[in-house]
């Protein structure tokens, strides 16, 4: 039957037919994008995560290339390994939220794949040794070729999350902010990495190396899963989904905040005065925000109408969504400590907040949602293999992680021993282990899962009744 509307062909997770670039032939882009991903984390920023504070140990002392490294573990993380995940279901999924049957460019999909993974692979291994020429130059190009990608996904993004936002779908609004400070970030990221190219430096400024991982990890990471959750976790947790209103309230306030930060920061690295006052102000309000966004996912209900095979899935996502509460007030509360002060936050209480997103937040969200919407882990789930145990042992693993890298950093500097960089060790092999597990049970997915099935919609599963799972 025509379809002028490209509607139609919806999949249980939302995910629709022909995505593929390739017009529904082999696997799908998503399964490039996940793996991709897994790898920057395992074989590089986790790694990092790890050898840090180990070297921290050895050595008694974080100089010589270790803030360089630090600056490395955050981008692979958070552009190589969250940034790939994200863009991948983005495109897998944003077209059966937004009710269409495919996305708009789709030529677009694999160069905006090779300019992220190689942008961020040249950015990285450009860094740390950028004292020479060539690698400088890796390393400014890098940046550019991520620009480039980003500007990419935006172009498939931004447009139908805003048609999407026009029609009175909460998610989207998330989706189109997100998109809008991955570009941003990508943008300021190519400029200051040209400059720090050209003067052959290896370690960011603090204060514009802050303002890109804060924009990544708030403005980029978290506008997308607050996307995600605000639509599909009401109906995991039998919550009433939010309206358009009670969204924009949220929302509005995350971004006058993230802005008037984003403002701040740049007053700040151009020497221009009390940038700090605009930067806490922001943080503050946006702290705020998250705090009322994350309230509208209703993840602190029973999982009552998540099929038994899902349920040890949401136990993952429960502390996500309760480490996300955390991180707004901590954030309001750094920043108002600052205000009381006369400074922005400080670098451990920066350190702190941002781990407290980046594992308990991100990472664990990633960890719990990739085995509900990735197809080959979600077929693995109906086919019944999964223990119920792992859901709820990757949330406390997860947790305890969060526990151990972010808050030690914050006791008094007389507290703080060399079990601060054991702590940091622990975290980092805990967190390996998890996302190992997860690759594994990824990796036997697509081993499994006949080729074409997680593209064309073929169903790996008994029917049952609509939207049970999320
Ligand atoms: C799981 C255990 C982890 C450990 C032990 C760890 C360790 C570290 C260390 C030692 C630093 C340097 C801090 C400093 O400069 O003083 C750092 C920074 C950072 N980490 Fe992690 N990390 C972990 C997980 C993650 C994850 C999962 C993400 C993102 C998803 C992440 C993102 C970042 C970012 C963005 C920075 C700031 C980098 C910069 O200064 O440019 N980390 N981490």
């Amino acid at each position: 039957m025509a379809d002028p509307q490209g509607r139609g062909g919806r999949q249980l997770d939302g995910s629709v037919m022909r995505v593929s670039s390739r017009g529904g032939a082999g696997r799908g882009p998503h399964v490039a994008f996940v793996a991709a991903a897994l790898l920057f984390a395992l074989l590089g920023g986790l790694l990092l995560a790890l050898a840090l504070p180990i070297d921290a140990l050895a050595r008694g002392s974080t100089g010589g290339r270790w803030t360089a490294y630090a600056q490395v573990h955050g981008h692979l993380q958070t552009v190589g390994f969250v940034g790939l995940f994200i863009v991948g279901m983005a495109y897998r999924l944003l077209p059966g939220f937004a009710g269409f049957t495919r996305l708009r460019f789709p030529g677009l999909v694999w160069p905006s794949f090779w300019l992220l993974t190689g942008g961020v692979l040249a950015r990285t291994i450009g860094q740390s040794v950028a004292t020479s020429a060539p690698f400088a130059a890796m390393m400014a190009g890098g940046a550019a070729a991520e620009a480039a990608g980003a500007v990419l996904v935006a172009v498939n993004i931004a447009p139908m999350s805003w048609h999407a936002a026009r029609a009175g779908r909460p998610f989207a609004l998330f989706f189109l902010a997100g998109t809008g400070w991955f570009v941003l970030q990508a943008v300021l990221g190519a400029i200051w990495l040209a400059q720090l190219a050209a003067i052959r430096g290896t370690v960011l400024a603090q204060d514009r190396d802050g303002l890109l991982v804060f924009l990544q990890l708030f403005g980029f990471h978290l506008m997308f899963i607050l996307g995600v959750g605000i639509r599909s976790f009401p109906v995991l947790f039998a919550a009433h989904p939010a309206t358009m209103r009670r969204a924009l309230a949220a929302w509005a306030p995350v971004q006058v905040g993230i802005a008037m930060l984003v403002i701040g920061a740049l007053v700040e690295a151009w020497r221009a005065g009390r940038g700090w006052v605009a930067e806490d102000a922001g943080a503050a309000l946006a702290g705020v925000g998250l705090v009322m966004a994350v309230s509208l996912t209703g993840w602190w209900r029973a999982p009552t109408r998540v099929r038994p095979a899902s349920r040890p899935f949401t136990y993952t996502l429960q502390p996500a969504m309760a480490w996300l509460a955390v991180a707004g007030c901590l954030l309001s509360a750094f920043a108002l400590d600052g205000l009381v002060r006369g400074g922005a936050p400080t670098a451990a209480q920066w350190d702190a907040v941002r781990h407290v997103v980046a594992i308990g937040v991100v990472l664990m969200t990633i960890v719990g949602m990739a085995q509900l919407i990735v197809p080959e882990l979600a077929t693995e789930r109906l086919a019944g293999r999964q223990g119920a145990w792992r859901g709820i042992a990757f949330g406390v693993a997860l947790s305890l992680a969060v526990v151990l890298r972010s808050f030690p950093r914050l006791l008094p500097v007389q507290l703080q021993g060399t079990w601060v960089y054991w702590g940091m060790a622990v975290a980092a092999l805990t967190a390996i282990v998890v996302l190992a597990l997860l690759a594994f049970y990824f990796a036997r997915g697509v081993r499994n899962l006949p080729d074409g099935a997680a593209t064309t919609g073929e169903r790996h599963e008994r029917p049952g009744p609509p939207r049970e799972d999320w």
